[in-house]
């Protein structure tokens, strides 16, 4: 029976799903320190997340230090976002991810973007979360064949980071998720074993401005009962339908940290 808070009247699940729908990527966050015991409370909701066989194969490398935090942006903007960038623009314009729209000679945009994307890194902590492979053998050996590869891994270390992620909008905190897609210069920053993978960096502090509620899909469009729904089946066409309109909607999120004379990730 769902657990009602007799002063308040409050059940859990409101107050969880005030804290989920609160929760959004704050990609300008104040240099201001956070206290300590904020990041290990953040720590440990990742520690509980789930595991395929509960194999737990994340560890976390908590970033104070100026210097560190410096060359990982280097990192990014040098290896990470050049390659992203680039690649992006080999996509139709309105179709590529909102940072990454740029007009004019694509050489001097980067020069001009480039400058800006290292935001993330005025951060107080930046947390790596690291996955080791090696632990997926807790689970059996099939859950790695037929094209799923990592997705234990990669997925339990999804989990990880969105208990960590509500655990920071539970305390007041900005998050975001800072992918890397490029390990090789991250893991030399930060000394990680090479049987190690960095997934993605989550910075952490207060948040500079005030973001508008994000927004979803509506819960009918995604949700079918005891069988596919065919007629919620979306073609192909209707897919790229959806992105165009989708970047219509997400390109706000971007342009709040614009307006604000930054650039976000
Ligand atoms: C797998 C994954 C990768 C993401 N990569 C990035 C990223 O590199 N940079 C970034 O700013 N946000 C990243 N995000 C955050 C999404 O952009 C964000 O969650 C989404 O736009 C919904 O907005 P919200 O978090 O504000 O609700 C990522 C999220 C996920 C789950």
């Amino acid at each position: 029976m769902a657990q009602v808070d007799a002063a308040s009247n409050v059940s859990d699940y409101d107050r969880f799903r005030e804290l989920f729908t609160r929760r959004m990527s704050v990609r300008d966050l104040r240099a201001d320190p956070i206290p300590d015991d904020y990041v290990e409370k953040i720590l440990e909701a990742g520690r509980w997340a789930m595991s395929g066989a509960n194999s737990q194969p994340w560890e976390f490398i908590v970033v104070r230090e100026e210097q560190i935090k410096q060359q990982l942006v280097e990192a990014y903007v040098q290896e990470n976002s050049e390659f992203i960038f680039w690649m992006e623009q080999t996509r139709l314009p309105a179709l590529r991810h909102p940072q990454f729209q740029v007009e004019g000679d694509p050489a001097e945009q980067w020069e001009h973007l480039r400058n800006r994307l290292g935001a993330w890194g005025q951060a107080p902590v930046l947390i790596a979360i690291l996955g080791d492979g090696r632990r997926q053998w807790g689970t059996v050996l099939g859950a790695l064949t037929f094209g799923r590869h990592q997705s234990h891994l990669t997925d339990a270390l999804s989990n990880a980071a969105t208990l960590m992620h509500l655990a920071a909008t539970s305390l007041g905190l900005g998050s975001q998720h800072v992918t890397i897609h490029i390990q090789e210069p991250f893991k030399r920053v930060l000394d990680v074993p090479d049987l190690l993978m960095i997934h993605h960096i989550l910075p952490i502090g207060f948040a500079k401005i005030d973001r508008k509620p994000t927004v979803r899909r509506p819960l009918a469009d995604m949700v079918h009962y005891d069988r596919y729904d065919r007629s919620k089946y979306m073609s192909n066409q209707q897919i790229v339908d959806y992105l165009y309109s989708l970047r219509g909607k997400t390109m706000a999120a971007y342009h709040a940290y614009r307006q604000h004379g930054r650039a976000d990730e």
